[in-house]
């Protein structure tokens, strides 16, 4: 029997027709003589009916089917009776008499449900991924992902990018996380790292005048992992001469808004732009979510010479006292500031000062130790209304940015402050060019050490580099990064200075990236680009959590695919011709726990 019509397919205009469908058992209803059976495929479910009197082989045959079992039917299409039109179902005005079938291939009893997704263990999803990217939920996605990645392509296709594939098999790019290696059987103790970014290879297609790439690029980085992290995942990467950061960032603001609408989102352009500083003083982050208006205040000059300790003493270290104010937040109780006083300090705070406003007070156990000229000003730099809650941190500018910051997160989802059906976008610029790491005492870059300084803070380099500004920007949606690019650095000179603020000698830059140097000094025309997290755009598009429910075949925090049992051991044959020797773990115990 030869499938005519997708089971989604089934509509009116086929009543009295003879059609065939194939599909997968979707549920079966045995009411005492007729079989209903709901067959599923890709477009859709569709009704058919087995009546011992119609077709008596058909229907004792149907008696067999279980759930996930691919069957052909043949039969006529006829209206359902009125009571059991099923106005929620595309198909549902009709349903298919049958009058012959045909079992594909029975199927074992599934470990669960398909479509049941949401009780069901992750892992177990992930396991079985086939049965799960049955649900129409995880087929949607894989549509939308299509489309998604089909309007980029035509999109950038219009304005005369080309795409090109870059090797898989390469050189370390660093981009801050740990590579992937292979190792190279003909080579002896050397190893490929898989790219985390085509950085490298993007910037020499710009040495050889491509002029516009773009790829749908695979990166590969071996990290902790997140619900918007995997250890593979894709990026539209995006790299052009001759522009300036201005074209880049309109480009992409442009390409997202294409992307979105492709799949019936419409975001409001234009994006308004924000510079690092500006993001980080009014919402503690470098990604806000400005779909509400909860802002920062800074407080440094209210409690400049302020006899409070815990201020004063992070004032004079050259940290910072910012604030936060919660309308209507003096309601909360006791109980509930404590809670986010002990949340404040699991972030990292030294502690959370708070005042509820009062008509003819600042009600608060530290109240005692402010000045009324401090506490009038506190009043004036938060517009202050009576019934609100204040929140204080005192602390290093990043660690009291980051604290309020995500309590304003949290306060905004508590309060249901946020607009979840709205769509915002931001563009970040002015991002610094280097930031100072605490745990290894050194100065890092904030992007990546191809990125260019602005033009006019080059002169800070040697003086103040933690001042110095990039030519680099992001671009926010809804509060997640979907897109982080510069303006590179594109000669040799420059590029050296930057390497060296970073303090990064020059025979090891000549070792890990001597042939981008060595491009850069054969006529690099000026260029820059941008790569956008795609997972993070599909899974924001389908309204899902995490990346995983975007990609096929993803992997679990601990970096495994359950699937396939991926990473697994190799043969000791194919060890030995590689020259690697593996030295067991010293605790057995603990790797096996993070496989699981
Ligand atoms: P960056 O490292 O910021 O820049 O990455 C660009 C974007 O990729 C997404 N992203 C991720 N998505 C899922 N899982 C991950 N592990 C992951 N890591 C990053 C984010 C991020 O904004 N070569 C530069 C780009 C450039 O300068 O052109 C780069 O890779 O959405
Ligand atoms: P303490 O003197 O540590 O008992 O703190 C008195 C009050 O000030 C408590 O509510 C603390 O949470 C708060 N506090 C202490 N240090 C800080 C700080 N660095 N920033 C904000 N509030 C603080």
């Amino acid at each position: 029997m030869k499938r005519t019509l997708p089971c989604g397919a089934l509509r009116r205009d086929h009543i009295t027709k003879t059609v065939t469908l194939a599909g997968w058992v979707a549920s079966t209803r045995d009411h005492g003589g007729l079989i209903f059976v709901d067959l599923r495929d890709r477009e859709g479910l569709a009704q058919v009916v087995f009546d011992p009197a119609q077709a008596p082989e058909a229907h004792s045959q149907a008696g067999k089917l279980r759930a996930e079992y691919v069957v052909a039917v043949k039969g006529e299409v006829t209206p359902r009776p009125a009571t059991s039109v099923n106005p929620d179902l595309p198909t549902g005005e009709v349903e298919l008499r049958a009058t012959d079938l045909e079992i594909l291939n029975p199927a074992r009893t599934p470990p669960f449900e398909v479509g049941e997704a949401s009780r069901v263990d992750e892992l177990l999803r992930l396991k079985y991924r086939y049965l799960d990217l049955r649900s129409r939920r995880m087929l949607e996605n894989l549509r939308r992902r299509h489309a998604m990645a089909r309007a980029t392509r035509e999109f950038l296709d219009q304005r005369r990018f080309i795409e090109i594939e870059t090797p898989l098999l390469m050189r370390s790019t660093p981009e801050g996380a740990r590579d992937y290696v292979v190792p190279a059987r003909a080579h002896p103790g050397a190893f490929y790292a898989l790219p985390q970014s085509p950085q490298l290879l993007k910037q020499l297609l710009m040495v050889s005048g491509i002029e516009r790439y773009y790829q749908l690029a695979r990166c590969l980085r071996d990290e902790d992992l997140r619900a918007d992290r995997q250890p593979e995942f894709t990026q539209i990467d995006i790299e052009m001469s001759f522009v300036d950061q201005t074209e880049v960032l309109d480009l992409s603001e442009a390409l997202t808004c294409h992307v979105f609408r492709a799949v019936g989102i419409e975001i409001p352009g234009p994006f308004p732009t924000l510079t690092y500083q500006e993001a980080m003083d009014a919402y503690g982050s470098d990604k806000p979510d400005a779909r509400f208006d909860l802002k920062l205040v800074t407080l440094d000059s209210i409690f400049a010479s302020t006899e409070f300790r815990a201020f004063a003493s992070v004032l004079g270290d050259g940290g910072t006292v910012r604030g936060l104010r919660l309308p209507k937040g003096a309601s909360l109780s006791r109980r509930e500031v404590d809670e986010l006083e002990s949340t404040a300090r699991r972030y990292g705070a030294k502690g959370l000062a708070w005042f509820q406003v009062l008509p003819d007070q600042l009600k608060s156990p530290i109240a005692k130790f402010l000045s009324d000229e401090e506490q009038d000003g506190l009043r004036a730099a938060t517009e202050a209304q009576d019934g609100d809650l204040l929140l204080l941190v005192a602390d290093r500018f990043p660690l009291a940015c980051e604290v309020l910051g995500r309590l304003r997160l949290d306060l905004g989802r508590r309060f249901d402050l946020i607009e979840e059906s709205e769509w915002h976008g931001l563009r970040i610029i002015d991002f610094p060019l280097v930031a100072y790491n605490e745990e290894e005492k050194r100065v890092e870059p904030m992007h990546h050490p191809f990125t260019s300084p602005k033009p006019e803070d080059v002169g800070l380099i040697e003086t103040e580099p933690l001042r110095v500004r990039a030519q680099a920007y992001d671009l926010v949606l809804n509060g997640v990064e979907i897109a982080s690019g510069s303006i590179r650095v594109h000669r040799r000179e420059l590029q050296e200075k930057v390497l060296a603020l970073i303090e990064m000698s020059a025979e090891e830059a000549e070792r890990r990236f001597g042939f981008l140097l060595e491009g850069l000094q054969y006529g690099a025309p000026p260029h820059g680009g941008i790569a956008f997290g795609f997972d993070r755009m599909v899974a924001m598009a389908s309204g899902e959590e995490s990346i995983r429910d975007v990609i096929a075949f993803p992997k679990t925090a601990a970096a495994v695919d359950p699937l396939t049992g991926a990473p697994a051991e190799v043969e000791p044959t194919l060890l030995k011709e590689l020259h690697i020797s593996v030295e067991p773990p010293a605790d057995r115990e603990e790797d096996g726990d993070a496989r699981d």
